[in-house]
């Protein structure tokens, strides 16, 4: 038998009620704020992402899905939503000021070729949010503000916001020359030996040797007068808002674009459920327009993940407001018909198409936890009524056909 590729999943039945449901939240959340939605293509051009998120990265150098059209053009399944909500922008002519500023959000599958495991897929769901427009701390404080109101509306409200701040420009040169001499003295693992000359500040991030390098010095010392009055204005708006922060000298973040403020959100087993940060010079570098940005994104599957390990579930269970069973070929034809009737009535019925036994039948019935069923046999149809028993209640009654679909909505 064919099976799934290794790293993507079929949601079924429960599942997707469950991705439904958050994702109900979240867009009620956004649109609080004030967010619009955007979608970009499935795939675009691999220079978006060679340029964009940077060539050095593990998404780009390591874990893109890509391949050649058939008049050659080389395309890559998106492995994340910033690059193209940028293009997107750039190409839409999005920037004129009196669209700012543009708060975007989107919800979007990502590819990435990954090592499967627990809360990481090769395909898998992102939920983002991009801020184009203003440079501005408060802005930044209420990109965290969704995310951590995100996380407290579906019960996951043990966790932990972490933050940093990287340098800039000269003061980045300055810094990774001290951090080259700092991590003189380690015994890097391969893939920190390439990092060292292509991308230093990553090392920091390196799920092997991460934790080695405790006593490195401080990113933060680094800032420029400028940078550390935002930084500082960053963490007393987020204090106004009641955000609890965490600062983490190692956070760097995996992709190439972040220019001021990081941060990401773990859970309470320190994974990490959600991340972002400012790209300031991102549109810039693909659209030659200046134009600051912040923004964030998650895993659907990973905040699926965190919402099943503390045993909470978004979705309400579902129900049936009736369900028929016709007991001839007649009485099934007139079951079609008043299916009909009482959809057209905004009701949610069902029929048993399976000719099962009336016993089976019922059985089918509870499973679809219905609140009615409805029964019709040959002698009820020459009576013109049909028989509803009412599961909650276990009453049984013969009830007028013109009667049926009133009976139904008083019984909800
Ligand atoms: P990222 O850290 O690469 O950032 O991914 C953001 C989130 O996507 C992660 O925290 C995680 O929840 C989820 N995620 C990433 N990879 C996987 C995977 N293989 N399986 C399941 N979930 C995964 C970005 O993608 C940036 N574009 C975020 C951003 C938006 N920064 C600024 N704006």
């Amino acid at each position: 038998m064919i099976q799934k590729p290794r790293g993507t999943e079929d949601l079924i039945e429960a599942e997707v009620k469950e991705f439904f449901a958050l994702e109900m939240i979240i867009r009620n959340i956004v649109d609080l704020y004030n967010f619009s939605e955007i979608r970009t293509p499935i795939f675009e051009s691999v220079d978006l992402f060679k340029r964009g998120v940077g060539q050095e990265t593990d998404v780009v150098s390591k874990e893109m899905y890509t391949f050649f059209d058939k008049k050659n053009r080389e395309l890559a399944l998106r492995p994340e939503g910033t690059a193209p909500t940028v293009r997107a922008i750039l190409e839409n002519k999005l920037y004129i000021n009196e669209k700012l500023p543009l708060k975007l959000f989107y919800f979007a599958s990502m590819f990435r070729y990954e090592r499967p495991q627990s809360g990481r897929q090769r395909q898998f769901n992102q939920f983002g949010v991009e801020v184009f427009g203003p440079k501005s701390s408060e802005l930044d404080a209420e990109l965290m503000c969704v995310a951590v109101n995100i996380l407290n509306a579906i019960g996951i409200e043990n966790h932990t916001v972490h933050l940093n701040c990287l340098v800039n420009d000269e003061q980045r040169k300055k810094y990774i020359i001290d951090l080259k001499e700092y991590l003189k003295s380690f015994d890097l693992c391969s893939d920190c030996q390439t990092r060292i000359e292509t991308n230093p500040l990553r090392v920091l991030d390196c799920k092997v040797d991460g934790d080695k390098f405790v006593d490195v010095k401080d990113m933060k010392d680094y800032l420029s007068d400028e940078d550390k009055q935002y930084y500082d204005d960053l963490k007393k708006d987020l204090e106004n808002l009641g955000i609890d922060y965490k600062e983490d000298k190692m956070l760097v973040r995996g992709l190439d674009y972040y220019t001021g403020f990081v941060f990401e959100i773990k859970d309470d087993k320190g994974s990490t459920l959600l991340g972002g940060g400012r790209y300031d010079k991102l549109v810039n570098e693909l659209g030659n327009i200046d134009l600051p940005a912040a923004g964030f994104a998650f895993g659907m599957e990973r905040m699926i993940l965190a919402l099943k390990n503390n045993n909470i579930s978004l979705s309400p269970q579902s129900s049936l407001d009736a369900y028929v069973i016709g007991l001839s070929k007649k009485a099934k034809q007139f079951a079609n018909i008043l299916l009909l009737m009482l959809r057209n009535a905004g009701l949610k019925v069902d029929v048993d198409f399976m000719d099962r036994s009336f016993k089976s039948a019922f059985k089918q019935a509870d499973k679809y936890n219905a609140k009615n069923i409805i029964i019709i046999g040959d002698n009820e149809l020459k009576e013109n009524v049909v028989v509803i028993k009412n599961q909650e209640t276990k009453n049984e009654k013969k009830v007028k056909f013109e009667d049926i679909v009133k009976t139904i909505i008083e019984g909800k």
